[in-house]
């Protein structure tokens, strides 16, 4: 099976009926900038699904394509943005929706949470207008009802004191607190989908740990597909149930969180997990760092992306390896995976 034809494996391992709809299909989406004459191809034909209830992990070095691909959803790109591709959630077709409609889909159908949640805020206002301000955007609601849901939001997000801290203004709360604030605007419309972009790295370990908890409850208490975009293989390990492996704009590796992290097949994803048994104790795993450097995105790639930073490179790698489902519901793109029974390149690690 190929990547276009991929069926919904994820979904089928799942007894839970409910759980079986995708909320969110992405087919082969493509992004390409123009920039000085240049074409980059920051995101080149990525396909999967997002379920309720579910989060998905999406792990890969910087400059892979992480963000850009699910800005792309969101409109969130600049105009030298081309998307191409289909990205549906309900019966909305994401790409090519102009921005009117982009904004009512954003916030009420996919929300994302970033990084740096004192850039985000207001310093200006307190944080509970902000929350109020977000529940009227998506109209229905007087200024009262609105103040009202903020607090409720707030308390849902766990945030202290909610009703007092609703009056505080983002420098008087936390980094924590305040992503508690931006999950809250984010949650704001009720979202089928919520987009976490390295939402925990500029936490300490706690705090991070303290989201991500948050982050499973909301999932499992609203029924919210989460996508949690991170360099740390620990948080994905931890708490995500799928992972998808990007590098150079592409899918190269995709499983359920505990087979991708037992039985990793792609040579990349084995680099960037660098010394594995860390994964046995996870909470906080970076990527380890790979010698060389990602390709050019402004240039055609020829065969497979990762061939020059392969250990495991042969002539056959000079064709691309397609993405293909090769064992059940783990799809890798790679021509000579590694940590199969008897692989002699990964013997040493299955003896520890
Ligand atoms: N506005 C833009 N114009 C041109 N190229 C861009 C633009 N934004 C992103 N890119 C390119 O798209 C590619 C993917 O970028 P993206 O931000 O998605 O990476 P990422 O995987 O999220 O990395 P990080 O982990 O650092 O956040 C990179 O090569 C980047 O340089
Ligand atoms: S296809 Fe070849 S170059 Fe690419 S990851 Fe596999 S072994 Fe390495
Ligand atoms: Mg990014």
């Amino acid at each position: 099976m190929n990547e276009a034809t991929m069926t919904t494996t994820a979904a089928v391992r799942d007894d839970d009926a409910e759980r079986r709809e995708p909320v969110l299909s992405v087919r082969d989406l493509r992004v390409t900038f123009s920039r000085g004459g240049r074409t980059v191809h920051a995101v080149n034909g990525v396909s999967y699904d997002a379920y309720p209830g579910r989060m998905l992990a999406i792990i890969g070095e910087s400059g892979s394509g992480k963000s850009v691909g699910v800005r792309a959803l969101m409109g969130l790109l600049p105009p030298s943005a081309f998307v191409e591709g289909s990205a549906r959630i309900g019966g909305t077709q994401l790409v090519g929706l102009g921005e009117p409609a982009m904004r009512r889909v954003r916030g009420s159908e996919v929300a994302m949470v970033f990084q740096d949640p004192a850039r985000s805020l207001n310093p200006t206002m307190a944080v509970g207008a902000q929350v109020a301000e977000a529940v009227r955007a998506h109209g229905g609601v007087d200024k009262r009802a609105a103040a009202e849901r903020a607090v409720e939001l707030l308390r849902l997000v766990r945030l202290p004191a909610a009703e007092r801290r609703f009056h505080e203004y983002p420098h008087q709360l936390s980094g924590g607190m305040r992503q508690r604030v931006m999950i809250a605007i984010g949650l704001a419309a009720s979202p089928k989908v919520l987009i976490a972009d390295e939402a925990t790295t500029a936490l300490d370990v706690t705090t991070q740990a303290q989201i991500m908890e948050l982050l499973l409850d909301l999932q499992d208490r609203l029924g919210t597909a989460v996508i949690l975009i991170s360099h740390d293989l620990g948080l994905a390990a931890s708490y995500a149930d799928e992972v998808l492996v990007m590098y150079a704009g592409r899918i190269v590796e995709r499983a359920d969180a505990a087979q991708l992290f037992r039985n990793v097949r792609m040579p990349y994803t084995h680099a960037l997990l660098g010394a594995v048994p860390q994964l046995a104790n996870p909470p906080h795993t970076p990527l380890a760092v790979i010698d060389g450097q990602p390709p050019d995105l402004s240039r055609p790639i020829v065969g497979c992306s990762f061939r020059p930073r392969c250990a495991f490179a042969t002539a056959a790698c000079a064709e691309a390896p397609p993405l293909e489902e090769h064992e059940s519901a783990h799809w890798y793109a790679c021509h000579h995976p590694v940590g199969l029974a008897g692989d002699p390149r990964t013997a040493e690690e299955d003896a520890r």
